[in-house]
């Protein structure tokens, strides 16, 4: 990643010596020598480091210091000072410049002040990212189908292309979108996220491309939109499904010439953004209906990557719940608890509409509410203890030896199935299925079945 630097000096001497040792460094350089150049070179772009000179012709350097440092998190500027004005650069300082250099300017501390600051800047940005990556984007499951997800990921979250994720609510969207971006490039710049569903329709133009002071009732200051943020990094664009037509245009706009204005701005603002997009709905249906922009879809799904919904993975379930049993034990500092093999069972043959979501927002509250160290059948909640299993087709997909292995097969799942429903009582599944007791008890013991506590 270039780091790009803004030296605003109303001297050419001065411009042209720093643009000249700061280039042979490898910096992108832009030079400016008024204060109203230097807003708008700020307001389209953005910078790791600024040169500030106190004295401009047009307005009052502090002034600008000031306004940059409230615009900016974390930019280093670095004052330059002429001689007898030093304790102004000091003052400077103490307002939240990052140093100050005297006039003439001496190579090597010029050099030295800069790899500090864009070091220090750096680390900054690396803390940043680590706790964002507090949340791992590790993704669990080894079926088939998470085996190609993963797969898709490792090609596509490298390549620096749009990615377009589909998937019902709770299946991962958001997770495998910052897996993506951790694959790539862009790792060391931010990932920011907007979810387009949850902002009003008429604010979410200034979330996206930001506003300047007086565009709107409420607009009181210049504000940096998602785009800019997200600038070298990564724009997480989540149930774009959600975004009315008008804004589907603006953001076509955007993608087409990877620029755009703020809301009541005219200046283009350029931007380097890569935009992995969302959605749990059906963009072609609603392309049908005339609701989503064929264009955009188009530009958006550059790589379109399906996450299938939970059921359809059932192999899964075990590992996921091992997975946030053990997140959970270890953030609260104790013991997971366990799943009796029948639970598990159960566990596997619900649907789970919310999909990976709801399994871990259920088994969180399994560590918190079953009462022994071992989860059993009756500590389910109705829904998942009497849950139906896979559709029967699926029961058909799995490869018998013969007749008689799939008749076993299925005799045994559907005498644990009724046994767990008795809860594990075998003379009322005996009479329930209409078989002797001693018979029934035969073959639980050719079956090898658990019985249920
Ligand atoms: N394969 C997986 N391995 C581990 N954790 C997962 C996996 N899939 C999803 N999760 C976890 O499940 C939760 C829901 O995932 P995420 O927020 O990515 O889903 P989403 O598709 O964006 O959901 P929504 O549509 O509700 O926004 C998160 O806590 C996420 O970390
Ligand atoms: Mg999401």
């Amino acid at each position: 990643m270039t780091e790009r630097i803004l030296i605003v000096d109303d001297s050419a001497g001065t411009r042209d010596a720093l643009t000249g040792i700061l280039e042979d460094e490898g910096y992108e350089v832009a030079a400016v020598g008024t204060a109203a150049e230097a807003r708008d070179q700020w307001r389209i772009r953005s910078y790791d480091l600024v040169f500030l000179d106190l004295m401009l012709p047009d307005a009052d350097g502090m002034e600008l210091l000031d306004e940059a440092l409230s615009d900016f998190v974390d930019l280093p500027i670095i004052v330059v000072s002429g001689h007898g004005n030093v304790d102004l650069a000091v003052k400077a300082t103490r307002l939240g410049a990052y140093d100050f250099l005297e006039k003439p300017l001496a190579l090597e501390r010029v050099m030295l002040t800069v790899h500090n600051a864009l070091d220090r800047r750096r680390m900054r940005r690396e803390i940043e990212q680590l706790s964002h990556h507090l949340y791992p984007t590790e993704l669990i499951g080894d079926s088939p189908a998470m085996r190609r997800l993963k797969s898709e990921l490792e090609r596509a979250g490298p390549s620096d292309s749009r990615i377009l994720l589909m998937g019902e609510n709770g299946t991962g969207k958001e997770l495998a979108a910052r897996r993506a971006h951790q694959l790539s490039a862009r790792t060391h710049a931010p990932f920011v996220d907007v979810n387009c569903a949850a902002i009003p329709e008429e604010l979410i133009e200034s979330e996206l491309f930001g506003h300047r002071k007086g565009a709107f009732t409420g607009a009181t200051s210049d504000r940096t939109g998602r785009f800019q943020q997200a600038d070298r990094g990564t724009l997480f664009l989540d149930e774009v499904g959600d975004m009315s037509l008008k804004t589907q245009a603006k953001v076509l706009r955007a993608l087409q010439e990877q620029r755009f204005e703020r809301v009541g701005g005219s200046d283009p603002i350029q931007v380097d953004v890569r935009v992995i997009a969302a959605t749990n709905k059906d963009l072609e249906e609603e392309i049908q209906e005339g609701r989503f922009r064929e264009d955009l879809y188009f530009r958006l799904a550059v790589i379109p990557i399906e996450i299938p919904p939970l059921r359809e993975r059932r192999e899964d379930v075990p590992r996921l719940v091992e997975h946030f049993a053990a997140a959970y034990a270890r953030e609260q500092g104790r013991r997971p608890k366990t799943f009796a093999e029948e639970a598990m069972a159960r566990l596997q043959s619900y649907a789970w509409p919310g999909n990976v979501r709801e399994l871990r927002n259920f088994v969180e509250r399994m560590m918190i509410m079953a009462p022994g160290h071992e989860i059993t059948v009756r500590d389910l909640p109705a829904p998942i203890r009497n849950a139906d299993g896979p559709p029967l087709d699926e029961l058909l997909d799995i490869e018998y030896a013969d007749l008689r292995a799939a008749r076993a097969a299925f005799e045994k799942r559907f005498i644990e199935r009724r046994l767990a429903e008795q809860g594990g009582n075998v003379s009322r599944t005996a009479e329930v299925l209409g078989l002797e007791r001693s018979h029934l008890y035969r073959k639980i013991k050719a079956y090898d079945i658990d019985i249920p506590r």
